[in-house]
């Protein structure tokens, strides 16, 4: 497992690499998902490069950029029982030689769901994986479902700026719980982690009701957000259902293709989850 901290000395290397790259972006604090998302890098692809970088831009002011948890002794451990070819881990002087800032690549997605609560958030994710994507060179790079958004918004970046990279998406982790696996669960207390549970308790019930032929939205909304209140401690920000490709939001009677998202916070930890559902044939996912 090379590792290379410098965009030179990557180019150097990356010239004698032939033959199919998997690239697996990452700001470490690594886990189960992460994992697998590497796991499916080396069944696709012969080779795998994963890249740690704690992007600044994608961070809102008050967010937790200083204190996001830095675990890169065991980030290594983990990545040794997988076939990681390199491992990049750049700093700010190398991503952003010029000063924090941003591109200008935009798309019709940025505003909605997380875009909304975290203005500024998807410029910054797409400023850093373009740059990544223009210095990795990868034929496949791999992202979880659980940042739903984010994956579509990458796919569309990748269709309007022609990147000649397949993205593969990838099913959620989760804890024994039920909880999706995060970076920052590790915020989480004792009982917040339990509690946190619920969150996918909602989805599973929501996920139940349309298994059952609800077709109504606020119905399904309702639901959802009923059992998520039933713990106070929650304050959520948006139960959403929306459209799985446009991401817009769905009124009234549900068809097609959907995506059904939360985001809440638990004391101070911003949790997110979802599902995609099809009412258009029996295939759910
Ligand atoms: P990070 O939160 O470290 O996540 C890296 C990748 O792991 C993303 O594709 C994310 O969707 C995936 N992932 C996280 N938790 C997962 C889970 N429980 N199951 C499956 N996949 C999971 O997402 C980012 O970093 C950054 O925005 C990044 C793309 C690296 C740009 O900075």
């Amino acid at each position: 497992m090379k590792k290379i901290s410098t965009i030179k000395e990557f180019r150097k290397w990356r010239e004698n690499i032939s033959g199919s790259i998997g690239f697996v972006p990452t700001m470490g604090a690594l886990h189960e998902g992460h994992l697998s998302l590497v796991s499916e890098s080396n069944n696709t692809c012969e080779n795998t490069i994963v890249s740690i970088y704690i992007n600044p831009t994608q961070f809102a002011q008050g967010e937790d950029l200083d204190t996001y948890p830095k675990t890169i002794k065991s980030d290594l451990d983990k990545l040794s029982n997988y076939k990681v070819d390199c491992i990049f881990l750049p700093g700010n002087t190398e991503m952003y030689p010029d000063g924090i800032n941003t591109g200008n690549y935009n798309n019709n997605l940025f505003n909605l769901l997380e875009g909304k609560s975290r203005p500024g958030f998807f410029k910054g994710v797409t400023t850093i994986v373009a740059k990544l994507f223009d210095i990795i060179e990868p034929s496949h790079a791999f992202f979880g479902k659980k940042d739903f958004q984010q994956l579509c918004i990458i796919n569309k970046l990748v269709s309007d700026l022609q990147y000649p990279i397949q993205i593969v998406s990838c099913p959620i982790i989760r804890e024994k719980n039920g909880l999706a696996m995060s970076s920052r669960n590790k915020y989480l207390t004792e009982h917040e982690y339990s509690v946190a549970a619920t969150i996918f308790k909602a989805l599973v019930s929501g996920k139940t009701l349309l298994k059952n032929g609800e077709l109504n939205c606020e119905k399904l909304k309702n639901k959802i957000t009923k059992i998520i209140n039933s713990e106070p401690q929650f304050k959520i920000d948006y139960v959403s259902v929306a459209n799985r490709n446009t991401l817009e939001e769905i009124e009234g009677k549900l068809g097609g293709e959907i995506l059904v998202s939360v985001a809440a916070l638990l004391g101070q930890t911003r949790l997110i989850d979802n599902f995609t559902y099809s009412l258009s044939d029996l295939h759910n996912c």
